[in-house]
């Protein structure tokens, strides 16, 4: 982005999603140029994702970008289900409003929960599924440091065809060690 079009870029600030901004985030998961990338179906009322958006999950990290004082972007680190054993692990989901898309957004947000995995939650794997014709969002999925792990043929229906999706995961590129020296 060259100086000009900094000067007229709002700033985007990242913070929690709190409930308050269930209806603002749901009506984004759900807008078109969002919703086809995800497994989110065309109008669907924006009530169907609010019990979800507004449940405070202490094992998980929702964060919502924001550009006068609207959400223009979401993203969050889940669980892999209730087993011990996946304690380590988080699943990634994220998504960006149409007109914000390819302007660093994405970028912003993942890097915020990459540093809520590493640093703080004791997270050592991330992992997420993404359509195999989702060029930007693999771009970005590659530059943050994941990797391709494997395909899955025929993963959803997506505008009347089916296509596959690729499995995707970074592992914490320096995992802490109890008594080791900082830095
Ligand atoms: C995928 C998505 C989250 C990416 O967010 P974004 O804000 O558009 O992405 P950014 O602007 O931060 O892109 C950063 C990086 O992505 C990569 N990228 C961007 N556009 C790309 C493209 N068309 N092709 C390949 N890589 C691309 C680049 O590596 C870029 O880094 P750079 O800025 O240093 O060049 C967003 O486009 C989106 O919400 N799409 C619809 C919903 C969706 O597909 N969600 C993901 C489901 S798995």
């Amino acid at each position: 982005m060259d100086t000009a079009d900094q000067a007229e870029t709002p700033q985007v600030t990242i913070r929690s999603l709190e409930p308050a901004d269930a209806a603002e985030a749901s009506a984004l998961a759900g807008a078109p140029g969002t919703f086809a990338g995800t497994l989110q179906l065309p109008d669907m009322p924006i009530a169907s994702r609010l019990e979800f958006l507004q449940k405070t999950e202490p094992h998980s990290c929702r964060l919502v970008a924001i550009a006068q004082e609207r959400v223009v972007g979401s993203a969050g680190l889940y669980t892999a289900g209730p087993s011990l054993r996946r304690m380590h692990v988080r699943m990634l989901g994220i998504g960006v409003a149409a007109q914000w898309q390819g302007r660093g957004v994405g970028r912003m947000l993942i890097s915020r929960l990459l540093d809520w995995a590493d640093n703080w939650a004791g997270v050592l794997r991330t992992e997420l599924t993404v359509h195999a014709d989702n060029d930007r969002a693999i771009g970005l999925y590659r530059a943050m440091g994941f990797v391709e792990e494997g395909r899955h043929l025929g993963y959803a229906l997506k505008d009347g065809r089916y296509v596959d999706a690729l499995f995707m995961a970074r592992l914490h590129p320096r995992p802490p060690r109890i008594g080791a020296a900082p830095g």
